[in-house]
């Protein structure tokens, strides 16, 4: 893929629009990621419009010419993205778009717009001098992924028909190299906490009352404290009591897949690997649920030095579910031990910011044997099916609610760096992902 392919500036628009839905403040640049999206798929020869939902909303876009003998797809993928600090890690700016060295540097441009935008593009060049595609193609865009969600889930319950498909595809996972593709055949599932400890009516010096009141920030490092052990196994009762086992053949599998110690430490700058003893690092990624701090609050930020105690700190904490866990069971569970584990005299609030389903797909289909034949054709090799330890929660809604499976076709790489610095997207992966979204759709 050449950089100045019109594929490649056209997407640089998209990667310039700052559409971070966790924040309010950028809530005109996820109505003008809409609005980009529905003007280039207008002009692509589809039915485009931005639908409402209780939060960001969603475009939808259709084109359904094939006739009703022939597949109807449900392309999936999200505008928004998650915010870019830190600022000063990146060697140029997330919403300035770079390509250096055969990669284009910007916040989403691997998550998802990137991604995304291989089907744009596919479908795009399959309708030069064409009116017909040989399937019929929905496309559901949201801008809710990256908080978890909860408004599509009740947008694909009211609209059952609109979003009615065989199959639903979705590009928002990635391959294990440059040469080896990858088809992800199960997700992990999340739920998400804050929970706020409040100790205190207000700010107090520490020299008067300390030795005599609760300090929220030790009270909170206590209690995450409780969570896990020092064999990284999480203390929640009950926790891994519906964990499924892999059967032999996914153990095997499992094996011959390269994310080693080694490349972890790699990837991430870590000094050590670590985890639970009797687990590989593949094994603990996919196969494994996992509870993580994702930030913590309370007391004095600033330079230099204050003297107070806090009257209130807080955490963000997440779980990263397997099947058959499930996020209200989990919650639960959770909820319960957090509540035995707050000392007398502390107020808590706990609060679930999101939640999804783990989900493995059914890949007892012609979809996934059309997906494996177009990797084979681009790549040259056959795809491997892997677990993938991230979520994507509308995955498991299409299977609850449309009673479809998702074929995740990635075309990430294991270091783009989704949701951390310098993201990036391979341009030969952009260009691959293309050729390989055109011969799956013509496999069909
Ligand atoms: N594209 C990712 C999911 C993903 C990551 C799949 C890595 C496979 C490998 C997606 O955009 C994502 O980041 N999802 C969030 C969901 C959460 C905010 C509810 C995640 O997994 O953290
Ligand atoms: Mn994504
Ligand atoms: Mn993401």
């Amino acid at each position: 893929m050449k950089q100045n392919n019109r594929y490649v500036k056209e997407l640089f628009e998209l990667l310039s629009i700052p559409s971070i839905s966790a924040q309010t403040k950028h809530k005109k640049d996820m109505k003008k990621a809409c609005d980009w999206l529905v003007n280039k798929l207008e002009s692509n020869k589809f039915k485009a419009s931005i639908l409402p939902t209780g939060g960001h909303s969603v475009v939808y876009a259709e084109h359904l010419k094939a006739g009703s003998n022939k597949p109807t797809l449900l392309i999936y993928g999200h505008y928004d993205v998650q915010d870019p600090e830190p600022l000063d890690e990146w060697t140029s700016k997330p919403f300035k778009p770079e390509i250096r060295s055969g990669n284009i540097y910007a916040r989403g441009s691997t998550d998802d717009k990137g991604q995304l935008y291989t089907w744009i593009a596919a479908i795009d060049e399959l309708l030069k001098n064409k009116s017909k595609l040989p399937v019929n193609v929905k496309f559901l865009i949201e801008g809710e992924e990256e908080v978890g969600s909860k408004n599509l889930d009740e947008f694909v319950n009211q609209n059952k028909s609109l979003l009615e498909a065989d199959i639903c595809i979705v590009s928002d996972t990635h391959c294990i190299s440059e040469k080896q593709s990858a088809i992800t055949y199960g997700l992990r599932g999340i739920v998400y906490f804050e929970i706020i400890v409040k100790t205190l009516e207000k700010d107090v010096h520490s020299g008067i009352y300390g030795g005599n009141v609760l300090n929220p920030i030790n009270v909170l490092s206590v209690m995450i404290s409780k969570l896990k052990n020092d064999q990284h196994k999480i203390l929640i009762p009950e926790f891994y009591e519906n964990v499924r086992i892999l059967s032999t053949s996914e153990r095997k599998q499992l094996k011959t897949m390269p994310f080693t110690e080694n490349e972890v430490v790699e990837e991430t700058g870590a000094k050590v690997c670590v985890g639970e003893q009797s687990y590989s690092p593949q094994a603990r990624k996919s196969a494994r649920p996992t509870l993580d701090a994702n930030g913590i609050w309370g007391g004095y930020q600033e330079e230099g030095i204050k003297t107070i105690i806090p009257s209130c700190a807080g955490a963000k904490i997440s779980m990263r579910l397997v099947p058959n866990q499930t996020a209200d069971e989990i919650s639960a569970k959770f909820e319960k031990y957090i509540n035995k584990i707050t000392p007398r005299g502390v107020e808590i609030e706990v609060n679930k910011l999101a939640d999804g389903e783990p989900i493995i797909m059914d890949r007892d289909s012609k979809y996934f044997r059309a997906a494996e034949k177009a990797y084979k054709s681009v790549f040259g090799t056959n795809p491997q099916y892997c677990l993938e330890g991230g979520s994507i929660p509308v995955t498991a809604t299409f299977k609850t609610t449309l009673g479809k499976d998702t074929v995740l076709m990635g075309y990430g790489l294991p270091d783009d760096g989704a949701h951390g610095p310098n993201e990036k997207m391979s341009l030969s992966m952009f260009g691959k992902g293309i050729r390989t979204n055109i011969e799956f759709i013509n496999n069909l």
